[in-house]
């Protein structure tokens, strides 16, 4: 009789230790998991946390400048190749990716070259060196008044345009998506072939 009792109350006394030992268990689990994502969301929060892509224009030059002039009829034929030498700069702890995107030539508000910018990437705390090369089409130009005066003057104001459309994502989980535009207007002058008061204004956005 003593014996059966004792057995009976060990059985009783054994299952709610092992409910217990369970609770635990399931406690340490989930205190890990939420560790985890407490330190995830702080790196992500802090050393991984999204910074914007910039472009900078490092140099403008001229490559290749041809003018002709037909003083009687006030048309002009000209070729000028201007190389943009441009770097992207990745302040981030992971890479960048951006999209295909173009640079433009403009005189006057009006397009007058366009150069391909091929998509790429962006190592972690890298900057891209890239040379672009833009092309003025001058038969869109060949009775402009006003651009036949300023060849004649021999200055030509132009502006160069470029904009970056940059993807930064660490786990698919913090993504940042950054438009960075430069625009510079200069002056190429004629008779000694340089690029002369760039200024460039530079734009990001988020
Ligand atoms: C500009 O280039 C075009 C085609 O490449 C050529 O036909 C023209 O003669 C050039 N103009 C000058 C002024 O060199
Ligand atoms: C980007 O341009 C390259 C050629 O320069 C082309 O092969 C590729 O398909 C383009 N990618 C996108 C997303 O348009
Ligand atoms: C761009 O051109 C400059 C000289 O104009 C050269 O030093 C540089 O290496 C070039 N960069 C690339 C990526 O081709
Ligand atoms: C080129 O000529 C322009 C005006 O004609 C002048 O302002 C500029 O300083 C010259 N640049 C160089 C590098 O000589």
């Amino acid at each position: 009789m003593d014996v059966e009792s004792s057995k009976a109350a060990a059985m009783k006394a054994a299952s709610p230790m092992k409910h217990k030992r369970r609770n635990v268990c399931l406690g340490v689990t989930a205190a890990v998991i939420l560790l985890i994502f407490v330190v995830l969301l702080i790196l992500g929060l802090t050393v991984f946390k999204p910074k914007q892509t910039t472009t900078t224009v490092d140099s403008t030059s001229i490559s290749d400048l041809k003018v002709s002039l037909d003083i009687a009829r006030m048309r002009v034929d000209i070729n000028i190749s201007l190389d943009v030498d441009l770097s992207i700069k990745n302040p981030n702890k992971v890479s960048a990716k951006y999209k295909n995107s173009s640079a433009f030539l403009n005189y006057k508000g009006q397009v007058v070259g366009e150069a391909p910018i091929p998509g790429g990437k962006i190592l972690a705390d890298k900057t891209k060196p890239m040379n672009i090369t833009l092309t003025l089409m001058a038969d869109r130009l060949l009775s402009d008044s006003q651009f036949f005066s300023d060849v004649t003057a021999g200055a030509i104001p132009l502006n160069t345009l470029t904009k970056i459309h940059a993807k930064v994502s660490l786990f698919n989980l913090f993504k940042v998506r950054v438009i960075s535009t430069t625009s510079c207007d200069l002056v190429v002058f004629v008779s000694n072939r340089t690029v002369g008061d760039q200024k460039c204004k530079y734009k990001t956005k988020l």
